[in-house]
């Protein structure tokens, strides 16, 4: 089976445009101000995402990347075979292709994924690259309720995959409730391989957020410029910029958008006003000790069974599993 065959479920729970506005008019409406994060990844955010994975400063990547290379097959070792897997926010699934050559006869890879041109490119891709392997790829936002499309033949066990650090984008409560539901979709003898962004020096961590081509700044007001084409909203762009700030605190990047002026914007019947450095929230990216991490999984029922990271402790990788089939 490839995917001209299978072709891409389109998960009907996914928020239709025509939602936008209200979306959009809801974020706007609250105290502070604030956009949810989905809407950065139209066509032209998710090319400007790969962009921000290829930054010098971004260090995520290139460290998760190293990592699956080097443990791959240990990795793989600790999934056994005959898996089915689930990815989770899947993108351009570069990590994922090097995981993929070392699992043991997996049983199906379903990518999820709400941008359906980069699902689609990217499946394509695997496709012609593992010839052998059934695609059943899912175009729906991963943090509602999914309906995973039937497997091929009975797997072993469901591994969702999730990399990059998008944990981090949720907030703990959500984070704790996202990995339960993982949990739940995995089933008994299931598990989680996640990517996990460790705390570090706040100078390297805020770099990574601000990078010097600008590449960041670009995808966060991208978001507006999706507005104004898919509600017909009129946000200058020149009138408003990008900040990412570490909260050293609660060890998480904040990042915003600023109006640079007091200004109004036009959105259906209505207006929004902006005072002068008022501030949309549109993203946070947490980040964790390994205590914090354990102690997180925990709350969703889950145990760490293996962490693989580098030596300076910039990533990790994780692999969870429901806390009651750990021996105590
Ligand atoms: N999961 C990524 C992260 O938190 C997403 C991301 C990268 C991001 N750069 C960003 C989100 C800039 C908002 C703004 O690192």
């Amino acid at each position: 089976m490839n995917v001209e065959a299978c072709g891409v479920s389109d998960d009907d729970r996914r928020p239709p445009v025509s939602d936008l506005l209200e979306v959009a008019q809801r974020g706007l409406a609250l105290k502070p101000k604030r956009l949810p994060s989905w809407l950065f990844y139209d066509e032209h955010g998710s090319r400007l995402f790969e962009q921000i994975c290829e930054q010098p400063e971004y260090y995520l990547t290139r460290c998760e990347i190293a990592l699956m290379d080097e443990h791959a097959g240990s990795i793989a070792d600790v999934l056994g075979s005959e898996v089915r897997l689930v990815e989770y926010g899947s993108g351009n699934a570069r990590k994922t292709h090097i995981l993929l050559q070392h699992l043991q006869a997996p049983v199906s890879y379903v990518p999820v994924e709400i941008s359906s041109e980069p699902l689609r490119q990217s499946v394509g891709r695997l496709a012609r690259e593992f010839p052998q392997l059934p695609l059943q790829p899912l175009c729906a936002d991963f943090s509602k309720p999914l309906r995973l499309p039937i497997p091929p033949s009975a797997p072993r066990r469901t591994v969702v995959y999730f990399p990059g650090s998008t944990i981090g984008n949720f907030e703990n409560r959500e984070a704790a409730a996202l990995l339960r539901k993982m949990r739940n979709e995995m089933g008994d003898a299931g598990g989680i391989l996640i990517g996990v962004d460790l705390k570090k020096d706040p100078e390297v961590i805020e770099a990574a957020y601000n990078d010097r081509a600008g590449i960041t700044a670009a995808f966060t007001l991208n978001m507006l410029t999706r507005l104004n084409r898919e509600i017909g909203s009129n946000f200058e762009l020149s009138a408003f910029g990008h900040r990412a700030h570490y909260n050293q605190m609660i060890g998480r990047i904040e990042t915003h958008i600023v109006s640079h002026r007091e200004q109004q914007v036009k959105m259906g019947r209505a207006s929004v006003a902006f005072r002068e450095d008022e501030a949309i929230q549109v993203e946070y990216s947490c980040k964790y000790s390994l205590a914090d991490f354990a102690a997180l999984a925990a709350k969703a029922g889950l145990a760490v069974l293996r962490v693989w990271t580098d030596p300076q402790q910039m990533f990790s990788l994780q692999y969870l599993v429901r806390a009651s089939t750990v021996a105590r």
